[in-house]
């Protein structure tokens, strides 16, 4: 009698301990969440931060140049609801960094919650022309698995930040948003990323709230060493018309060796389930050529394409390369080569890395599966 009752007794310990210890991983490694890296500001000299945590929790950001964290910043919570659920976000600046150094970070969110120990690299001042690197990817639809092996992929070809060209997310919904920022953990923590909308984002408050970015965040522009960079937001016509003031204005005061501009939608492009955008042409392709655009880079078509230089319908060897980048996802469609088409391929899931000096842009596309290269071009002035 004695004896199953000190069994039961240790079964009861045993089953309170487990528990416990249980619950202690699982808080340690609930919060901090989806911790990602991304600019509102001049990227030579700020760093935004934004992390998920429990409603109602407070949050600071310790930095330094060592892991000594000699500085802090508090977050600034906000939270929305989807569905029956409250959504707990923080962003914190820092500001008053040096440009191009690497700083080590880590967030906490009301004890006894920190995240690991983390580093971050500022960017290049504005005019100056020290070369960098930067990884293009798009239309990942959902697809976690590739999301998170395109960012290790990219983590090993050591680029300094991220273009994302939209449709991350196939619905947008909180829960596809809750499976994508679990597989970015550990890899946005490091290497920022800047995005443009997708139509699969579908304009909803699970893209907006959970990223920032510049300004009203719809369309804005930063600089980054030698280069200008547009983001814009191609869905429809009268969106297109919306910015197209704000474009010429933008472009107006833009002195910078060389400017890329990105949209979800391509303008040119010979994808056969979507192919070209005739209203992006007609409001933006002018202004580009107007403007001296480089580069246009987009997604949504699903396929990889590269045009020849092209300047008021024509190919003209001063004019735009209109990029259609292929999916990170493996919603793979067809294109039939144009006249704009000087590369094309499909089937197959991908990432883009673009080199950036003072001289030329060289791009280097590749094939997620085994990294081969799908295509590579250079630009020079
Ligand atoms: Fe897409
Ligand atoms: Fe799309």
């Amino acid at each position: 009698m004695k004896t199953s009752r000190l069994n039961r007794k240790l079964i009861t310990c045993a089953v309170v301990v487990t528990f416990l210890l249980q619950l202690s991983f699982v808080a340690g490694a609930d919060f901090p969440r989806g911790l990602h890296l991304s600019w509102q500001n001049d990227p030579a000299t700020t760093m935004t931060l934004m992390w998920r945590s429990e409603p109602g929790a407070e949050g600071v950001v310790e930095y330094g140049r060592d892991l000594d964290y000699t500085h802090s910043v508090e977050s600034e919570p906000h939270s929305y609801r989807f569905g029956r659920t409250d959504i707990y976000w923080h962003t914190a600046e820092i500001t008053g960094l040096e440009p191009n150094t690497t700083y080590n970070y880590r967030v906490k969110t009301s004890e006894p919650w920190v995240s690991e120990d983390y580093t971050f690299k500022t960017g290049i001042p504005k005019g100056d022309d020290t070369p960098f690197r930067v990884a293009v990817i798009t239309d990942s639809h959902g697809h976690v698995e590739n999301q998170r092996a395109v960012l290790q992929m990219i983590k090993e070809e050591d680029v300094d930040f991220i273009l994302g060209l939209g449709d991350f997310t196939d619905t947008g919904n909180q829960a596809e948003w809750d499976l994508w920022f679990t597989a970015i953990e550990g890899l946005l923590s490091e290497i920022p990323l800047l995005s443009v909308h997708g139509n699969h984002e579908g304009n909803q408050k699970t893209y907006w709230e959970q990223f920032a970015y510049p300004g009203e965040e719809r369309w804005f522009s930063l600089d980054y060493g030698n280069t200008h960079l547009v983001f814009l937001m191609a869905a429809s016509e009268p969106l297109a018309m919306e910015q197209r003031p704000w474009i010429i204005d933008d472009l107006e005061q833009n002195d910078s060796r060389w400017t890329i501009a990105l949209g979800h939608i391509p303008a040119y492009s010979a994808g056969l389930n979507h192919g070209s955008s005739p209203y992006l042409i007609d409001l933006w392709g002018s202004v580009f050529d107007e403007y001296d655009v480089d580069l246009y880079l987009a997604g949504h078509n699903h396929i990889y394409e590269r045009s020849l230089p092209v300047r008021a319908g024509n190919v003209d060897s001063e004019g735009v390369v209109y990029m259609t980048h292929g999916p990170v996802g493996d919603k793979l469609y067809s294109v039939s080569p144009d006249w704009w088409t000087a590369a094309a391929d499909e089937g197959f899931s991908m990432y883009t890395i673009y080199d950036i000096d003072a001289s030329q842009i060289a791009g280097t596309a590749k094939r997620l599966d085994d990294g081969s290269v799908v295509d590579e071009f250079v630009l020079e002035h």
